[in-house]
């Protein structure tokens, strides 16, 4: 574990440090002199130094290094500044005014995964019972089967909760309205702690589903949430309502990929219209998933065209699906044409 690394001689600093670093569940290492953080200086996931250190530092001739924060009383002289932006210093926290900032750079710290490492996927349904609730558990378990960490966020506090179609409503855990998350910060490991879900050998699937009755997540709740999954390189996959709901939209415009679950049927190629629109106004990058069978007849090749989305991949009915999912099952088989499609969209999204 890459743990951060503070050299702070104040003790009334040292206390302001110690205490952030408490509450944002980080084990911080603290050294006495630039001899002993030489060691450390490349394999600490962030650096604390105060205005004494900078200039130890510099002196020592450290090389720029990013995760580099100056933690000082009040604001730095000039020449403080100057050695602190040679050795990379990207910020100046002023203790205790600044404690909110401080206690943010530890927790990213402690979870130590560069910033932006997980991708964002948004799924959408062209018309009611389209399968988009299908796919984005799908696309989880796609996730979970090849040892990553996935993180399901439901959208939608009229689909009846998405717990159900991973078939975790009876697992104990957090849902949206008991998780009362307004917005902020929140730390994924204390995410994945509260929230069901499964666990692989490696990886670990958890979902954050909207209940049977409670108010739908709040924008800022959905931002924090796909934030914190994202910091901790989850994979994150949103399933949003057609309505583009002010939460649904937080999450699409936060999304990598966008994928449009279009049944290759008339009705929902009209459907498919107005979210098409939508989703371009906002400068979504969005994709087709075609799903069989087409009564009709319509090819996929119809479909696309009369959508104007670019396909990312067709979808045969998956066999026996209804049947597993009133039984509270969702099918784990990595064959059949719901996984196949599954990885291809999670191929799709880590190509971005
Ligand atoms: N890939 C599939 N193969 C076969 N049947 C499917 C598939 N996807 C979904 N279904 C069937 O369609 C039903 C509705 O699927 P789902 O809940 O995913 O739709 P949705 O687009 O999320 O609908 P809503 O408008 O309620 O959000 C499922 O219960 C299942 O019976
Ligand atoms: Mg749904």
């Amino acid at each position: 574990m890459r743990r951060p690394v503070a050299l702070v001689a104040d003790g009334g600093l040292v206390d302001e440090v110690l205490h952030a670093a408490a509450v944002a569940g980080c084990e911080l290492e603290r050294v006495v002199d630039v001899t002993a953080l030489r060691g450390r200086w490349h394999s600490a996931s962030a650096v604390l130094l105060d205005e004494g250190a900078v200039l130890a530092c510099e002196a020592a001739g450290f090389p720029r290094r990013p995760g580099v924060h100056v933690v000082g009383a009040g604001p730095p002289g000039a020449e403080v500044w100057r050695r602190a932006l040679a050795l990379g210093a990207e910020q100046v926290l002023e203790l205790p005014a600044d404690h909110d900032r401080l206690r943010a750079v530890l927790a990213d710290a402690a979870e130590g995964v560069p910033e932006g490492a997980g991708k964002v996927l948004a799924v959408l349904g062209a018309r009611g019972g389209a399968g988009a609730s299908v796919l984005a558990v799908a696309v989880g378990q796609a996730v979970l089967a090849a040892g990553g960490h996935g993180l399901l966020v439901d959208c939608d506090p009229l689909g009846g909760g998405l717990d159900l179609t991973l078939g975790a409503e009876r697992q104990e855990g957090l849902r949206w309205p008991t998780l009362r998350l307004t917005g902020g910060r929140v730390p994924a490991s204390a995410l994945r702690s509260a929230l069901p879900g499964r666990s692989g050998r490696r990886g670990a699937l958890t979902v954050l589903s909207c209940g049977r009755t409670g108010p739908g997540p709040e924008p800022e709740a959905v931002v924090a949430v796909v934030e914190a999954g994202r910091r901790a390189g989850d994979t994150v996959v949103c399933d949003v309502p057609r309505q583009l709901t002010a939460a649904g939209c937080a999450a699409l415009d936060r999304s990598d990929l966008a994928v449009l679950v279009v049944p290759a049927d008339v009705k929902a190629c009209m459907a498919a219209k107005p979210l098409v629109e939508r989703t371009a106004e906002r400068g979504v990058r969005l994709k087709a998933v075609v799903r069989g069978p087409a009564p009709g007849g319509l090819t996929t090749a119809q479909v696309v065209e009369a959508i104007g989305v670019p396909l990312l991949t067709t979808m045969r009915p998956e066999p026996r699906l209804a049947r597993a999912l009133d039984n509270g099952r969702f099918p784990r088989a990595t064959r059949g044409p719901l996984a196949k499609a599954a990885r291809e969209v999670l191929a799709a999204l880590h190509a971005h």
